[in-house]
This record gives C-alpha cells, sequence and structure tokens, in this order.
C-alpha cells in the first residue's frame, strides 16, 4: 500500500506539501497540485484519516515573524498579538527575523518541530514559495507577501496622500519625502502616495525623495541631506515615526525649527510619537487592531481547519500634533 511519503517522492515535493494538498489548506503552486494529483492517482494512494490526524498534531501554539525588535512599532503590534492568543488559550511565540529569509526558515523549521499552529509573518523577504513548504495556516501581517496569501494591513497609499494633502493645504510649498526601503511593500505603497500629490508640481524632481531605511539613523543623514541639498524644502513627510525622529534631530542639527521653518508628518502613531518634542503629526495605524485581527483570523482558520484566503485592510487616521503648523502665504521664489 503507497503511503504519502511514496507520493511526495514521485512527486518530487515535501510531505507537508502532499497534505496540504489533500487538506485544501494553505498556498499551494497549481503546477504543484497537479504533480501530486498525478502521483497519488498512478500510485493508487488512500490518505489513513487515523494518520493524518495524528500528522497534524496540536500544541496550541501561534508564533509572530516580525522584521525588526528594536522598532517600538513591532512591540505595540506583539502586544496586540499576544493578547488575542492568550484570550483564546493558545501559547505566543515571538520571533526576531532581521528581514532575513535564512532566520525565518531556521524559526519555520524549529517551529514545525514543535507542531506550531499557525504563524503570523511581518516580512518582506518571506514568498508565496517558501509559504507553500509550511503545512499551517499563515496570515501576513502589516506587509502583503502574495494575493494568494491571507493579509491584514493598511491604506499605505491613501494615508501617504492624505500626510502630503495635509502638509500643502498647512501652506508648505516644498514638500520632500524620507522613504523606507525599496524593497519593503508599505514603504513603495507610501512613497507612490506621496508621488500622487507632488509629481504634478513643476518644482518637484527626484531630487526630493531619499531612503531612510526605516531607522532613525538613515532618516537622519537622508533629512540633512536634503535639508542641505534643497532649502527651500518647507514640509517633509516620513514614511515612519521612528524615522520622523531621526528627522527632527537632523533639522536640530542644523538650526532649522520645526514646526516654525520647517513641517514633519509621519507614518505609525507609536506611542514614542507623542514624547518627541516637538510631538510628532503622524498617521496613526489602529496598530492594536490590525494585531488583534490577525490573530483572531488566524485562530479561527486553526479552530475549524480550514483554509481560505482573506485580505482585510484598515484605514489610518491623522493625529495632528506639534511637528506642523499653518503657514503664512509668502510665496518661495
Ligand atoms: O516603523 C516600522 C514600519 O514597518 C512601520 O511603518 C510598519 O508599517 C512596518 O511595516
Amino acid at each position: 500500500m503507497s503511503t504519502i511519503r511514496d507520493v511526495a517522492k514521485l512527486a518530487e515535493v515535501s510531505v507537508a506539501t502532499v497534505s496540504r494538498v489533500l487538506n485544501s489548506n494553505g498556498y499551494v503552486r497549481s503546477d504543484t497540485k497537479e504533480r501530486v494529483a498525478k502521483a497519488i492517482s498512478e500510485l493508487n494512494y488512500r490518505p489513513n484519516d487515523v494518520a493524518r490526524s495524528l500528522f497534524k498534531g496540536r500544541s496550541k501554539m501561534i508564533a509572530l515573524f516580525v522584521p525588526d525588535i528594536m522598532n517600538p512599532f513591532f512591540p505595540e503590534l506583539a502586544r496586540a498579538v499576544e493578547d488575542m492568543t492568550k484570550q483564546q488559550g493558545f501559547t505566543f511565540v515571538l520571533c526576531n527575523t532581521d528581514d532575513d529569509l535564512s532566520k525565518e526558515m531556521a524559526y519555520l523549521d524549529a517551529l514545525t518541530q514543535k507542531s506550531v499552529d499557525g504563524i503570523i509573518i511581518v516580512s518582506s523577504t518571506m514568498t508565496a514559495d517558501y509559504i507553500e513548504s509550511f503545512d499551517i495556516p499563515v496570515v501576513a501581517l502589516d506587509r502583503i507577501i502574495h494575493s494568494d496569501i491571507s493579509s491584514v494591513t493598511v491604506n499605505n497609499r491613501e494615508g501617504a496622500k492624505e500626510a502630503v494633502q495635509y502638509l500643502k493645504d498647512s501652506g508648505c510649498q516644498r514638500i520632500a519625502h524620507v522613504a523606507g526601503p525599496e524593497h519593503v511593500s508599505n514603504a513603495k505603497q507610501r512613497l507612490r502616495g506621496y508621488l500622487d500629490v507632488v509629481q504634478k508640481e513643476k518644482w518637484f524632481t527626484s531630487a526630493y525623495v531619499e531612503q531612510g531605511a526605516y531607522h532613525f539613523e538613515g532618516a537622519k543623514k537622508a533629512t540633512e541631506k536634503l535639508l542641505t541639498g534643497q532649502p527651500e524644502i518647507d514640509g517633509l513627510f516620513v514614511a515612519n515615526d521612528l524615522m520622523a525622529v531621526g528627522a527632527i534631530k537632523a533639522a536640530e542639527g542644523l538650526g532649522i525649527s520645526v514646526p516654525e521653518q520647517l513641517s514633519i508628518i509621519s507614518f505609525d502613531g507609536i506611542k514614542l510619537g507623542e514624547t518627541t518634542s516637538p510631538a510628532l503629526t503622524t498617521m496613526a495605524q489602529p496598530i492594536y487592531q490590525i494585531g488583534s485581527r490577525a490573530a483572531e483570523l488566524l485562530i479561527e482558520q486553526v479552530e475549524n481547519n480550514e483554509r481560505k484566503t482573506f485580505v482585510e485592510e484598515f484605514a489610518v487616521q491623522l493625529i495632528e500634533r506639534d511637528s506642523t503648523c499653518r503657514r503664512e502665504d509668502d510665496a518661495i521664489e
């Protein structure tokens, strides 16, 4: 009698992939599905329900992968995921991956050995093909991985447009952008939203955009370059709050007062933004809500042993504080 391993060998896939095809759970590429179905038919394989239920041992454990534990956004997100998993009776495991695929795969290997029930992933490196090798439900949080992978995110592009329009409406006449990493989906969306507003302006040049890598230091250097290269800049949209702290530091070092000479608006709404001087005007993500919702949706799939792809997007909200102000109408030459 053929086993699941015989099918995996003939189809040249992992046992986990065969299991996912049999249970119709999680992402499997269509060509892979065809190979597995062909092997099942050729071997006349009949899954053993008892073995299958044993194979799917439950650990009542949920893991969260985050790319940068040093960024205060992620501990706030982890708090929400942990509260929901605990409320639902699951153990919570937090993994810091440094957005390094080899670290993500090492964590994944260790967790599947422990029969983890599901994983919530914030990642710019994980791909749908790698997720196919998982045999557990996965939810992408904050950053979309693939349209076939469930996700919970925010309206990054619309939020960025609103931030830049807010600077324009407050009288800023030359608005620059400190962007997040080019390979990160939500950084690209925020850059897109900035360009949606400024690209039609005759003053706009690509010199008004600098990379800040989502880090304090990167943003400080990027802002120094922007303000020394284009001293006419009077508005700055920064792609996350942690970088905005670096931008404020850069302006301070150049003797530029915020917001009197330079208005700064950012993105995230982390608690740190309330404590900076000046306090940050920002597009606040519903951080607790998206973390909690991702955990809730993942656990629903684990409990019901079902796999469907859902995509949920939440709206960010403008929080006005002291790093922006209305400008007088004195036109810049
Ligand atoms: O501050 C960290 C950034 O990375 C946030 O904007 C969040 O969206 C995450 O993707």
